[in-house]
């Protein structure tokens, strides 16, 4: 559980005092107070406050910042400063600086600008660190500890590459297997001293020409900069035993391997930012991948902001409602926290135009204020009635970060080819049933599933395809797509005709693969209905032109050469079926295909909404509470199924309908269960 120590939902956020005056401080704590705020985040980016020189450190103001937030009731969130080093170490070790993909060597200043594998950074970061965890460790308001704050940036110096080698040594054991899983004779590349392996930064022309390496590279990094992570927690650790350590994740991304920082996570915590106009599916897909990334547990909402960004290009305000309704729906992903970046806004530099709980008003009466004050109210009078809940899911989409980077560094066979996007339509399909998903890696147990879905998998990694095998041997439903089945996870192709490993499962071989310029399109054309699935569907981007061998075809390609060739296959295996998806279908396709999915395996949504309402719930100690967004801009009525259910917001009860206002929310509880 997150919230032992404070039973409510922990509302607050990043709160930078050292940017303002004493006296600014107590009028902070009013409006604290008047909002609700139960947590704040600090300090985040107080190095060189803290330490202004090597051998000097200053604690005094922290020490009072901290007393005068516990005096309020507010508890911590308590940050190590160590994003930001300070202007002296960058001076008197330039080591410290890193080298970015182009080789160049950065100067002091922004942030989350270290080489990761400086000694000196690393010792400096754990000493700042331990100071702290041993000055607050025994706070009875420190809640958490946050490390860092949203690693992720790679650095091409002359120390990475030397502990580089390093790692390969330890990875490979020789450089006979380096230059195998490399496939270093492309190109004349074979190397026959561990000094010969370069980076791949764009010096040498293109840092893409070896995925091998670049893959490499990338995996190091993340174990690098998670070296970092780790050198702060295990000193804190050893002092707090009994005290939660997290750091922010930035978002869904693929410069770290997330799923192996969560691990070393005591919680999961992350920050959402989504744009204006997104589609609310990814918003929903990346909690769920937060949430997945340790197996189901409740993660943290660390940072949203109350209003708008700064960093955008164009930064919209939250309309009335929506930064509560996003709220809720972290919430209702998993969310166990509601946390803001920032609760003041700052006078200067780059984020004095981000929104906060305070605006340069100073003062309360603004409608931002006012919506966070309700949305205080409302989560501090659910006390800890959806705490430490879970979600339960039948679809899992699997994701892997290895594989997104593969493909983007891959060149060809289409530039268009994104494997995120991929995966967002997919899971975009059943969030627009109402269906539950959970978003897991190919390496998390699956087989509790009914139903997994795997757009592009393009990489196998060792074991998945046989525990795909058993999972549809056993009664499963497995749904993949083109470019799946094709490298291993060194980015080598296997041998033997595409889809590799995955080729007796899906009863086909993929002969080619046809990439088609973005004006060209080609048709599905199913042979008969198949479920919802009838008639004829655009696609585009890529076409496998497949023989089979097994499997049926449920619908072939309407045009070109290939016309007639299969498009849809269906493949019974034991007990189950693996469908494969040959070319990227339209929309129309996914949304039909999602439907006939459920209803053959009878996955149904919690009640029947029309589009752009988001249900889903979440489950603890025998009882059900359901979340009804309203994603819309205007009222939206939803059927209820048979029932009797009372809204834990407006406590009012319900049956048969609901109508909710523009973007607003309910909380179900089925009162008859
Ligand atoms: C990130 C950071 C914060 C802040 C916000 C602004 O999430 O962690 O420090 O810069 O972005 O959106
Ligand atoms: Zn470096």
């Amino acid at each position: 559980m997150i919230n032992d120590k404070l039973p409510y939902i922990y509302y607050g956020g990043d709160y930078n005092p050292d940017q303002w005056p004493e006296e600014v401080w107590q009028e902070d704590m009013r409006m604290f107070k008047l909002a609700g705020i139960n947590i704040v985040t600090l300090p985040v980016f107080s190095w060189a406050k803290l330490q202004p020189s090597e051998d000097s450190y200053d604690f005094e103001w922290l020490d009072k910042i901290i007393d005068t937030v516990a005096k309020e009731g507010i508890f911590l969130c308590l940050a190590t400063s160590t994003a930001a080093q300070p202007a002296w170490m960058s001076r008197l070790y330039p080591e410290v600086l890193p080298v970015d993909v182009d080789g160049r060597k950065r100067t002091h200043g922004s942030r989350v600008n270290f080489c990761p594998n400086s000694s000196v950074y690393r010792m400096f970061s754990k000493r700042l660190a331990t100071r702290l965890a041993e000055r607050y460790g025994n706070h009875p308001s420190l809640l958490i500890w946050h490390i860092g704050n949203e690693y992720g940036p790679h650095c091409y110096c002359d120390t990475c590459a030397s502990a580089f080698r390093t790692w390969l040594q330890n990875k490979y054991g020789s450089l006979e297997v380096v230059n195998r899983v490399w496939n270093m004779s492309f190109w004349s590349h074979t190397v026959y001293e561990w000094e010969e392996i370069v980076l791949p930064t764009n010096l040498n022309g293109n840092n893409k020409c070896f995925q091998g390496i670049a893959l490499d590279y990338k995996r190091f990094m993340s174990d690098s900069i998670l070296a970092c992570y780790q050198g702060e927690y295990d000193t804190i650790k050893a002092i707090t035993p009994n005290i939660k350590i997290t750091t922010n994740i930035w978002g869904l991304f693929n410069g770290l391997d997330l799923k192996k920082w969560a691990d070393r996570m005591d919680v999961v915590s992350w920050d959402s930012y989504p744009q204006m106009n997104e589609p609310m599916s990814n918003v929903a897909m990346r909690h769920d991948y937060m949430r997945g990334l340790k197996d189901g547990q409740p993660f943290m909402l660390m940072e949203q902001t109350p209003s708008q960004q700064n960093w955008q290009p164009y930064n919209s305000l939250k309309r009335p409602g929506v930064m509560r309704l996003w709220s809720y729906q972290a919430i209702a992903h998993g969310a166990d926290t509601v946390m803001f970046f920032q609760l003041r806004r700052s006078v200067g530099a780059c984020e004095k135009y981000h929104g906060a709980l305070i605006a340069h008003a100073g003062h309360e009466h603004t409608r931002v204020f006012k919506e966070c004050t309700q949305l205080g109210q409302e989560l501090h009078a659910l006390e800890d009635t959806l705490l430490d809940s879970v979600t339960e899911s039948k679809v899992a989409l699997l994701f892997d970060i290895d594989t997104w980077n593969a493909v983007e560094m891959t060149s060809g066979p289409n530039v268009d080819l994104d494997y995120l996007k991929q995966a967002q339509k997919y899971y975009k399909a059943f969030y627009d049933l109402n269906v539950s998903i959970d978003v897991i890696s190919p390496l998390s147990d699956f087989s509790k599933y009914e139903l997994v879905i795997a757009p592009v998998m393009y990489m196998m990694k060792p074991g998945v395809s046989e525990r795909l095998k058993s999972f549809v041997k056993q009664g499963g439903t497995f749904v993949t797509s083109f470019f799946s089945g094709i490298v291993n996870e060194n980015d080598l192709v296997t041998l033997g005709g595409y889809p590799g490993e995955l080729r007796d499962l899906l009863g086909i071989w993929v002969e080619e693969i046809d990439a088609l310029q973005p004006e060209m399109t080609n048709t599905i054309i199913m042979h008969s209905p198949f479920g919802k699935l009838r008639g004829e569907y655009e696609c585009g981007l890529l076409c496998d032109l497949l023989h089979l061998e097994g499997a049926e075809a449920l619908g072939v390609y309407g045009r070109d050469f290939y016309a007639g060739m299969p498009a849809v296959t269906l493949n019974k295996f034991g007990l189950g079926e693996a469908f494969y998806v040959a070319t990227d279908p339209d929309p129309k396709f996914l949304e039909e295909f999602s439907q006939t999915l459920c209803e053959r395996l009878n996955l149904r949504p919690a009640h029947q909404a029309p589009y752009g309402v988001e249900i889903k719930s979440r489950h603890k100690e025998g009882r059900t509470y359901t979340f009804v967004l309203n994603h819309n801009a205007y009222e939206t009525v939803i059927l209820l199924n048979e029932g009797t259910y009372k809204d834990l917001l407006s406590h009012r009860v319900y049956e048969h309908a609901l109508v909710l206002e523009p973007h607003g929310v309910a909380i179900l509880e089925d009162l008859d269960l």
